[in-house]
């Protein structure tokens, strides 16, 4: 039990990204590989890899794709650097890293991190930044366990008799290179013993604490709780919160926080019962040049979030007949399977089973749908942000 159960969350091995594929968890522990950065941009899109502080690593990760890939095929010029070219071609790329998901600060950040570097190595061949880049990128991962440790500690300090708990989202090591932002907090009080419980929040529409959140906590051992999003103000009115904890995507100059749909709402809640509302985040997490929450950009996403649920799996045959069916579906790869009332389903061969990708739908198909996947808290609602650098009280 403890955080040493939880798996990295993204890495570089053999030239090529590993990351969880975190639209499977916690059904299947699926690990992805990216070869090339264009198949690490639909990872980012899908929520494959997500959060923050990870976002921030998987930019770094994208350039280094990039340079292996397409950057190395570039010939150096006759003084042995790289060409004009190369330089116009990873901005571009880096564009367009930036823009796979425009709310997290930390994708730019990570994007930008390999961007300085480059700029500051003009005079190296397309084989040495390759290799600049590579070694760049695993030190941000690196770096990102070292600031959530220490952001972890600085907040435990905030806690010194056991505490009950309520999250929001996962704003665990799976959204970070390891260890975690809230959670990491969480961690680090429940390693000397003032974690009493934690409420889970599910957080609709895509689950990420219903799926990754409590899946994380059962790993570590820490007693936790499953409730939807709408119970939060039950389990406050009823004096079963002492701290709300989340984490951040983007926190503006003047310290408002844009996180997970639904953030807002928990801090106003924690305000109507008097119950303090932390924000824990790496200093990468907040931007210098975004003066306040209205300057954030909100990410808008597909409405089938919002429509339908979408669960994955594997398909286990009981019989050789049932084997043979499957067998037969799957012959020319990925079965796409018509279902009645606009339901869909693929199968598809893994290892020697079949795995299964749904989605099913939940509302009338015409229904019009809105699907912003941030809000923004105002500064006033939070009571004092977590960083790697300590504790800070905001200023209003
Ligand atoms: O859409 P997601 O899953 O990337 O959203 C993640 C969150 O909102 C997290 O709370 C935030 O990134 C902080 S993670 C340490």
């Amino acid at each position: 039990m403890g955080v040493e159960n939880l798996p990295k969350t993204l890495w570089w091995e053999d030239g090529v990204v590993h990351l969880v594929d975190q639209t499977r968890l916690p059904l299947q522990g699926d690990v992805l590989v990216c070869h090339t950065y264009e198949g690490l941009i639909t990872a980012i899109k899908s929520l494959a890899v997500r959060g923050a502080p990870a976002l921030g690593v998987a930019g770094a990760f994208a350039l280094a794709l990039w340079s292996q890939v397409e950057g190395r095929e570039m010939s150096a010029n006759d003084n042995g650097v790289a060409p004009a070219i190369y330089f116009e071609r990873c901005a571009a790329v880096a564009d367009e890293v930036i823009a796979a998901r425009p709310t997290a600060i930390n994708l730019s950040w990570g994007v930008r991190q390999i961007g300085e570097l480059v700029q500051a190595n003009r005079d190296k061949s397309p084989d040495e930044l390759h290799d600049l880049i590579v070694a760049h990128a695993c030190e941000l991962a690196t770096e990102d366990e070292t600031a959530n440790r220490a952001l972890g500690a600085a907040g435990a300090g905030l806690f010194d008799t056991p505490t009950k708990f309520l999250t929001y989202c996962n704003a665990g090591s799976l959204a970070t290179a390891f260890y975690g932002t809230a959670l990491g907090v969480i961690y680090a009080a429940e390693a000397v013993g003032n974690v009493e419980h934690v409420w889970v929040c599910e957080t609709r529409p895509v689950n990420q604490g219903a799926r990754l959140t409590a899946w994380e906590l059962l790993q570590t051992g820490i007693p936790s709780a499953l409730i939807c999003d709408n119970m939060a103000a039950d389990v406050m009115a009823k004096g079963w919160v002492d701290a709300v904890i989340v984490g951040a995507d983007r926190i503006a100059v003047n310290g408002d926080v844009a996180n997970k749909i639904g953030t807002y709402a928990l801090a106003v809640l924690a305000r109507a019962h008097e119950i303090p509302f932390y924000v824990a985040a790496p200093m990468s997490t907040f931007d210098p040049d975004c003066p306040t929450g209205k300057d954030i950009e909100i990410e808008e996403r597909d409405e089938r979030e919002v429509a339908g649920v979408t669960v994955s799996g594997m398909i286990e045959p009981t019989t050789d007949t049932i084997t043979r069916a499957f067998d037969a579906l799957t012959t020319e790869g990925v079965c796409e399977l018509t279902l009645a009332k606009g339901h869909e389903m693929t199968v598809d061969r893994k290892g020697a089973g079949y795995a299964f990708d749904a989605w099913f739908r939940t509302t009338p198909p015409q229904t019009m749908i809105y699907n912003p996947a941030f809000d923004v808290t105002p500064a006033e609602y939070i009571t004092a942000y977590i960083t790697e650098t300590g504790v800070r009280i905001p200023d209003c």
